[in-house]
C-alpha cells in the first residue's frame, strides 16, 4: 500500500462490502480494492476460498479484511450480513455476486430459479437498501451493482437470469438518480462473457467464444467509471452489441439472441 491515499479510497474508504468475493470478477474487485488500500469485507458462501483471499490480501497490503460466510439465497441473509459488518464504516458496497441458468424456462429447476432470483436480485435490492442509512449519515458513498449484458433486455435460453439482470440494471438506474444528493455514486456495471467459473457452469466453452474478457478487466472498468456515469458496459466489443441490438426491431434482437445463445451452448 502506497502512503498517498488513491482517490477511490479518499472518495469512499475505508472500508468497502464486495459480495459474490470467492472467484471469478468479485474475487478481481477484492484484490484491486484492497491494493488500493481498502480495509474490506468479503462475502460468499466458500468460506475456505474466501477466509484465503482475506488472510492474503491482509498480509500482503497491510490492510483489514473479514470473510463472512453467507449465502445470499437464505431467509435471513440481510440479518446475517448486516451482524457480520457490525459498526465497520462501509462507504463502497460492489453488490457482486450472482449465478445463470441457461435452457428452456420450462426445464429448469423451480428452486434453482427461485435462488437465483434471491441472489441475482433480491439480494442487491436489500443490501443496497440496508447500507445507504450510513452512506447518509457519513455524507459520501459509492455503490456498484453487476449486472449483465443480459440486463437490457429479455434473452431466450436464459429467460430466467435476463429478468434478474434487468431487475439490477433497473434498480442501478433508481438508485443513481436518487441517491445523488445524499453524495452517493452508483454505477451498473454490464459485463459481456468473462472468463469465470460463471461460463462454465452455465454450459458455455469460454475457449470456442470470440471476445471473451478477463475478470480483472472488467471489474478495473467498474472501479474506473463509478462517480462517473450511470451504467458502465465492459468492452469496446460489447458496447457495440449493445447499441446494435437497442437500434433493432425488439423482434429481430430477440430472434438473434436467442440464435447466438443456443450456438453458444452448443459449442
Ligand atoms: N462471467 C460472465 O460471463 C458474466 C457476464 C455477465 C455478468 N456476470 C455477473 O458477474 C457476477 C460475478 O460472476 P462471475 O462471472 O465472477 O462468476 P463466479 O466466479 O461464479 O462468481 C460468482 C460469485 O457469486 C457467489 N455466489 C453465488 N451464489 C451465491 C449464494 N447463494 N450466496 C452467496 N454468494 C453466492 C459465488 O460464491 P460462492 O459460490 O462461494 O457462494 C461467487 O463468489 C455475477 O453477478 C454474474 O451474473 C458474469
Amino acid at each position: 500500500m502506497s502512503d498517498k491515499p488513491s482517490t477511490l479510497l479518499a472518495k469512499y474508504g475505508p472500508w468497502a462490502l464486495v459480495t459474490g468475493a470467492s472467484s471469478g470478477i468479485g474475487e478481481a474487485f477484492a484484490r484491486q480494492l484492497a491494493a488500493e488500500g481498502f480495509n474490506i469485507v468479503l462475502t460468499a458462501r466458500r468460506q475456505a476460498q474466501l477466509q484465503a483471499l482475506a488472510t492474503e490480501l491482509a498480509t500482503k497490503h497491510g490492510i483489514e479484511a473479514e470473510a463472512l460466510g453467507i449465502d445470499l439465497s437464505s431467509e435471513n441473509f440481510i440479518d446475517e450480513l448486516m451482524a457480520g459488518i457490525d459498526d465497520r464504516d462501509i462507504g463502497l458496497v460492489i453488490s457482486n455476486a450472482g449465478f445463470g441458468l441457461k435452457g428452456e424456462h420450462h426445464e429448469q429447476d423451480p428452486q434453482q430459479l427461485k435462488d437465483m432470483l434471491h441472489v441475482n436480485s433480491l439480494a442487491p435490492m436489500l443490501i443496497t437498501q440496508a447500507i445507504t442509512p450510513h452512506m447518509i449519515k457519513r455524507g459520501k458513498g459509492g455503490m456498484l451493482l453487476t449486472g449483465s449484458m443480459e440486463g437490457f433486455m429479455g434473452f431466450p435460453q436464459s429467460a430466467g437470469y435476463s429478468a434478474t439482470k434487468n431487475f439490477v440494471h433497473a434498480l442501478g438506474e433508481a438508485l443513481w438518480q436518487e441517491l445523488k444528493p445524499y453524495n452517493i455514486d452508483v454505477l451498473t456495471l454490464a459485463p459481456g462473457s468473462t472468463d469465470t467459473n460463471a461460463l462454465t457452469s452455465q454450459g458455455f466453452d469460454a475457449s470456442s467464444m470470440k471476445g471473451v474478457m478477463a475478470p480483472v478487466e472488467v471489474a478495473a472498468l467498474g472501479l474506473r467509471q463509478l462517480g462517473k456515469k450511470r451504467l458502465h458496459v465492459a468492452g469496446a466489443a460489447n458496447n457495440l452489441f449493445a447499441r446494435l441490438m437497442s437500434g433493432l426491431p425488439r423482434k429481430w434482437g430477440l430472434a438473434m439472441a436467442e440464435a447466438g445463445m443456443k450456438s453458444a451452448l452448443k459449442k
